[in-house]
């Protein structure tokens, strides 16, 4: 089986993803440590910038006549591989900003993905790629990174068919916080 997960920046792709392939015994591909040793992409001010064309093509012949692996990283939602299960992870907003100040992202950083979060712009990307039947979310903000592993196991043993996810209450409280924090300067 081909598990990719995906998911805005913060959202805990790389920590579920790694016990999801220890549970299953499958192996493990970091889209960013992937593409570093392979030498796609650039780096610009710390960033690695990655092209989706070449990610694409380096992975199709990666995983072509293997079975059982996990892929994980958020530009995965942008390309369509020959996958079996996409998982994308979400987190409330508010909590995500709150993971990434804990991790010392810069504020258009954090900006930026919160946003990204607030427009569902990675399930969005998965579904124009994927058919929405292997596509699955699920909502970590109030789960530890066990739990969120213990539903992917889930999610593959038929058990459990994901979360609704809809920050739309959230994401007014966020904006308009930050709108009055601009005009409040
Ligand atoms: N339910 C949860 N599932 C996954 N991670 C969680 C959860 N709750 C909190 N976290 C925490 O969120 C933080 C971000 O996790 P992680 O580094 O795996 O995110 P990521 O999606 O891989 O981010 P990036 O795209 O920047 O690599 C970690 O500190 C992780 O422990
Ligand atoms: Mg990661």
């Amino acid at each position: 089986m081909i598990i990719i997960i995906t998911g805005t920046p913060g959202t805990g792709k790389t920590e579920v993803a790694k016990a999801v392939a220890e549970e299953l015994g499958y192996e493990l591909i970091n889209e960013k440590d992937f593409c570093t040793k392979r030498n796609i992409g650039r780096c610009d001010k710390d960033e690695l910038v990655i092209p989706i064309s070449a990610l694409k093509k380096a992975l199709e012949i990666e995983i072509y006549n293997k079975e059982n692996i996990v892929i994980e990283g958020h530009m995965l939602s942008n390309i369509h591989l020959d996958a079996d299960l996409v998982i994308v992870l979400r987190t409330n907003p508010e909590v995500l900003e709150k993971r990434m100040k804990e991790r010392g992202y810069s504020p258009e950083k954090i900006s930026d993905n919160v946003m990204a979060e607030i427009l569902d712009y990675c399930t969005i990307h998965t579904e124009s790629k994927y058919p929405k039947d292997i596509i699955y979310e699920i909502d970590t903000s109030e789960r530890t990174v066990e739990e969120t592993t213990e539903l992917v196991l889930k999610i593959i043993s038929g058990e459990y068919s994901g979360d609704e996810v809809d920050w739309s209450q959230d994401s007014a409280t966020i904006l308009t916080r930050d709108i009055n924090k601009k005009l409040n300067g």
